[in-house]
């Protein structure tokens, strides 16, 4: 809506995980680089966690995109709320397995022969599973016994990367799953931004829209939407986004921090140590101000 009104060739702070628009932060390159050796390196089980919204998916987005490129088939499963049935369908579909897709012995089945073929053709195959913190026990049984298939001399056949919330960590730390934590062999983390690192986000995204200059957001805006988001880049971008709509609306190309606070408000956003009568405005009070209309 705003694009035009900022020289913007297309809209700098989308909320999806687009690989375009990476932001390669320290961390995010270093889980990029361990996604990508890990997958070509065949080194197996690698879990990737990190709080909501701290571009795990993006990655993930990165992934497809440098598999692509290698011509390495992978499955992609970005819903875990599934059965083991589910599971293996799944797989079977994203691989083009030709079996019956609902048995998993056949699917079992073609899907070793499938990384044998690929292996002896000097390609590895990857399983991705996002948002797997949801994974249920019994899908997380299959995937321990997926990380069985290897072959002496080729190697882990299947490359598998678990990507999830911390509850995910904490979920591999039960007794039960003792023996799939034993094989992870990568971890990857991904913690909010610093305050440097938010502003180089933001950045990144505007110069990568079109802008060149950060005028549009003045330090002290900065150092709010840095405080107010906690670094979770998804709320970067929903910030930044209704900042320059309000902008937009007054006909300013310079954003202030009183916008910000109205954006807050109406975003409902809140964070540790904001001030007491902000609370006050988005907690809703307990009291109508007027009672539910009567019936009849
Ligand atoms: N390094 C980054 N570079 C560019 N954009 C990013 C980066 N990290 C996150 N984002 C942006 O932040 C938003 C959230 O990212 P993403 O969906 O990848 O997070 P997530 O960790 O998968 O979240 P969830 O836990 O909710 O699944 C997206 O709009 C994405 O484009
Ligand atoms: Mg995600």
């Amino acid at each position: 809506m705003y694009n035009a009104f900022f020289g913007f060739r297309e809209n700098p702070f989308n909320l999806s995980p687009d690989p375009s628009f990476l932001y390669r932060s320290p961390q995010h390159e270093e889980a990029l680089a361990n996604l990508i050796y890990g997958v070509h390196g065949r080194k197996g089980f690698i879990v990737l966690t990190g709080e909501v919204g701290t571009g795990k998916t993006t990655l993930l987005e990165c992934l497809r995109d440098e598999l692509d490129a290698h011509g390495i088939e992978f499955a992609y499963l970005f819903n875990s709320r599934i059965n083991p049935q589910q599971f293996f369908e799944m797989i079977a579909y994203d691989l083009n397995l030709q079996c019956d897709r609902r048995s998993k012995t056949e699917v079992l089945f073609a899907l070793n022969h499938m990384l044998i073929e690929e292996a002896n053709a000097g390609r590895t195959t990857v399983l991705i599973v996002d948002e797997a913190h949801n994974l249920e026990w019994d899908v997380l049984e299959e995937i321990r016994l997926l990380t069985n298939l290897e072959n002496p001399k080729l190697g882990k056949l299947l490359q598998i990367i678990l990507s999830g919330q911390p509850e995910l960590d904490r979920k591999l730390e039960a007794p039960e799953l003792r023996q799939l934590k034993q094989r992870i062999v990568l971890r990857c983390t991904l913690a909010p931004l610093t305050l440097a690192e938010t502003t180089e986000y933001i950045r990144t995204r505007l110069h990568r829209a079109g802008m060149t200059e950060m005028k549009v957001f003045p330090p002290e805006v900065l150092r709010e939407i840095h405080l107010r988001s906690q670094g979770i880049p998804r709320i970067v971008n929903s910030l930044c986004d209704n900042l320059l709509l309000t902008a937009f609306a007054l006909e300013t190309k310079v954003t202030s921090v009183e916008m910000l606070d109205e954006v807050c408000l109406d975003m409902r956003l809140s964070w540790p140590g904001m001030p007491r009568h902000f609370r006050a405005k988005i907690t809703p009070s307990q009291e109508p101000a007027w009672g539910p209309p009567s019936e009849g």
